[in-house]
């Protein structure tokens, strides 16, 4: 469940107790985090899936799409967040290349989540064609996260950030996808950016729980970028993004506020001040009446 009921300890979330919910209809729910102060805040609110997503190369580094961040970019993130996860479960996005050039290469950059971050699964974009990697990985005893629909590492190839599976030729191979997910062995399948219908089609097909961004209200659970819900992004919000707060005006109020205060020297306060031991200060007072009696 993802309300804990008061009183009960909170239990560690699993690649089985995800499939549990699936079983249960109890929703999944999952945020991305990409350092330590906002992994604690997700995990101590409940949250099942923390997700170190590659969306950190735009939320954390301004890049303009998640095709330039590295591998070892995404790890530096994914220990801070480590650091802050106790009950989630911990996933880490395979960026763009690290799993495209060999399996080798795939299973390595993985395992350097595992043993350097303590990710406990990877996230792959792709279906069908990722299969035999994804086997790979999950051989190489790692949980892997399948991603399907709009997979925003192939902005180039899909021309821009458009919502798949709007015809039945992308039906029928969206649908090829997520079996071919499923039948691998995926810990839970991610669809973004596809139409409602479709989501439902797949996650009623699939034993797999799906996890959904733009993806309508039928699918096991939802994820959100922590950003998008905060309104700390820069930018017009997709349409599936609820905003759940304001940590831009928040943030925006209290700098200015700290700002002015410095300037009109309301800040800090002799509260805000360390003072010196009452002997000192006396002993202080004493050499520096006797240094301006000797100067007269
Ligand atoms: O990188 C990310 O944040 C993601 C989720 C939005 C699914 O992949």
């Amino acid at each position: 469940m993802s309300l804990t009921p008061i009183g009960e300890p909170r239990r560690k979330i699993t690649v089985a107790s995800l499939r549990e919910n699936k079983l249960q209809h109890q929703p999944i729910t999952c945020l991305t985090a990409y350092d330590y102060a906002t992994a604690r805040l997700v995990d101590a609110a409940g949250v099942d899936i923390v997700l170190v997503g590659d969306s950190l190369a735009m939320t954390m580094l301004g890049y303009e799409n998640t095709l330039s961040v590295t591998i070892d970019e995404m790890l530096h993130h994914a220990k801070a967040v480590r650091r802050g996860v106790k009950h989630a479960f911990l996933i880490a996005d395979m960026p763009y290349g690290s799993y495209h050039v060999s399996p080798d290469d795939a299973v390595r950059n993985a395992a350097r989540y595992v043993k350097e971050a303590g990710a406990e699964a990877v996230k792959v974009e792709g279906g069908e064609k990722r299969a035999d990697l994804i086997r790979r990985i999950i051989d190489a005893e790692i949980p892997v996260a399948g991603h399907i629909g709009l997979t925003p590492q192939s902005v180039n190839v899909m021309g821009g950030y458009k919502v798949q599976g709007k015809d039945l030729t992308a039906i029928e191979h969206l649908m090829r996808d997520a079996v071919a997910l499923d039948r691998a062995g995926v810990a839970c399948i991610y669809l973004e950016g596809i139409p409602r219908e479709v989501a439902a089609m797949i996650t009623a097909e699939v034993e797999t729980p799906t996890i959904g961004i733009g993806a309508g209200p039928d699918c096991d659970g939802q994820v959100l970028v922590f950003h998008d819900i905060l309104n700390l992004t820069f930018q017009q919000p997709a349409k599936f993004v609820r905003r759940y707060g304001d940590a831009a005006a928040e943030i925006t109020h209290a700098v200015q506020a700290f700002r002015a205060d410095v300037l009109s020297r309301q800040y800090p306060s002799d509260a805000e001040s360390y003072h010196l031991p009452k002997e000192t200060k006396a002993a202080l007072e004493t050499v520096l009446e006797r240094k301006s009696s000797m100067r007269r």
